[in-house]
């Protein structure tokens, strides 16, 4: 019999990351290894890391320094960095930090078990041509009824903060006929969302029956899945989104009326010193055409601020795009100078400058997204359980819109999709109550 060794992960980042944590944990399952939410437990401790702003990458060197004391006490502790911050810094890891035993780059992981198995210091970052998720275990350790599903990684756009086209490498889909094996598996352990994940994902062509397929035939072909109900995408890049994907948001009942379409800033001086390749009012007219085909949809985006050279006038340009789309949700960052982009080499914008943008930014975002909320009170939606509520007899899910909404169904079960209505909007949720017990 294998002997069980308890694995700790912690997952900094996107939502690829997650996923990515999830795949790799499986792996390091089929060697004898349990997860654990208890660090001090651990045999293995697996630190998924996330490269995209400093700070995000400053939190993997504190939480080495706090293994330390942990490897002290038990040097048996085998201690691995993977994700972008593996990629991009690779050796210098352990140079950096001796607890450090491995360091795996997010091409390699599935080659993390047999590194764990060889033992010793070492590094694995390269790009291999084969199907990493090929050579993975077929998924089970699943949590609850919606799921993550990577059809595509990396990106080929170079937007000139962006350190993911050199983390992530170039644009790779994944095969048709594998995505939806992994999706029809998925769905039989009791999945009832999947959301499609890839850094530039409406950018997907992967090879299918007959040829190269797109994002909206790879949909279109989900959606045929028995017990399947819904289907979200992200994230995706303005430039792809292709008049078939609009389409599919009119047409596919299991397609979410919400999109996270990032366009960092509204000043056309700006996208185009970011290499966007569109300009504010090109942003415009393609949030009309995804209206016109689904007019409930909610919109979300990222912004930047500060971007080397904004002026105030920029900034401005910014919040008139905001305020002309009316954003149901957004997420903005403080530009950060990432070492190796071509933005690192111009000159930052002062901190408490950017720092008065950014919050004149989120206080505008915060009303939107109030305003969205609140604008579903009396409406009828549909709600996923996902948990039971912090109340008796209460459960938690989420709303087509994405919207989490509280409901009292003492018998409500996690995995039920139930018709609510609104009643209340407060912070971050909403309110509701239970319409049918069937659906
Ligand atoms: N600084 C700040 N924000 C960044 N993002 C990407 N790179 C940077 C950077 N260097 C933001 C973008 C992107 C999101 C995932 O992170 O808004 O859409
Ligand atoms: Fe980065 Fe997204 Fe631009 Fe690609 S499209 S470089 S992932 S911000």
């Amino acid at each position: 019999m294998t002997e069980v060794k308890k694995l700790f992960v912690k997952t900094y980042g996107c939502q690829m990351n997650v996923y990515d944590s999830e795949r790799m944990a499986e792996a390091l399952g089929a060697k004898g290894y349990v997860t654990t939410d208890v660090v001090e437990e651990a045999d293995m401790v697996l630190l998924n890391t996330c490269h995209i702003r400093e700070k995000a990458s400053e939190k993997l060197y504190s939480d080495l320094g706090r293994l330390r004391g942990l490897k002290a006490a038990k040097p048996g502790l085998k201690v691995g960095v993977a994700g972008c911050v593996a990629q991009a810094e690779g050796a210098e890891i352990l140079r950096r930090s001796p607890v450090v035993d491995l360091v795996v780059g997010p091409q390699a992981y599935h080659r993390l078990p047999a590194m764990v198995e060889a033992g010793g210091r070492m590094v694995d970052t390269d790009f291999p041509v084969e199907d990493k998720f090929g050579q993975l275990p077929e998924r089970k350790s699943l949590r609850g009824p919606t799921a993550f599903l990577t059809v595509q990684e990396g990106c080929d756009k170079f937007c000139a903060f962006c350190v993911v086209p050199y983390t992530r490498g170039s644009e790779v889909s994944r095969p048709v006929a594998r995505l939806l094996d992994e999706a029809r598996g998925l769905v039989a352990q009791g999945v009832r969302e999947i959301t499609l994940l890839g850094q530039n994902v409406n950018a997907y062509h992967g090879e299918g029956p007959g040829g190269v397929w797109g994002l909206a035939r790879l949909l279109r072909e989900l959606a045929t899945i028995d017990g399947l109900a819904r289907l979200r995408y992200t994230t995706s890049h303005p430039n792809d989104m292709e008049d078939d994907l609009i389409a599919a948001h009119g047409d596919l009942p299991q397609l979410m009326p919400y999109l996270h379409l990032p366009v960092q800033s509204g000043s056309d001086r700006i996208l185009k010193s970011m290499n966007r390749k569109h300009t504010a009012e090109q942003y415009l007219r393609l949030i009309d055409r995804i209206r016109a085909a689904r007019p409930d949809i909610l919109l979300s985006s990222d912004f930047i601020v500060g971007f080397p050279g904004e002026t105030d006038a920029d900034h401005q340009a910014t919040l008139d795009l905001i305020r002309a789309v009316g954003f149901g949700a957004a997420f903005s960052f403080k530009y950060s100078a990432r070492p190796g982009t071509p933005a690192a080499e111009k000159a930052p914008v002062a901190a408490d400058i950017a720092d008065a943008r950014l919050q004149e930014l989120q206080t505008l975002i915060t009303a939107q997204q109030r305003a969205a909320q609140d604008a579903m009170v009396g409406r009828e939606v549909q709600v996923l359980y996902e948990k039971p509520g912090r109340r008796d007899g209460q459960m938690v899910g989420k709303s087509d819109h994405q919207h989490a909404v509280h409901v009292l169904h003492p018998e409500g079960q996690v995995g039920q999709l139930m018709r609510v209505r609104i009643t209340g909007s407060v912070t971050n949720s909403l309110a509701g109550e239970l319409l049918s017990t069937t659906l």
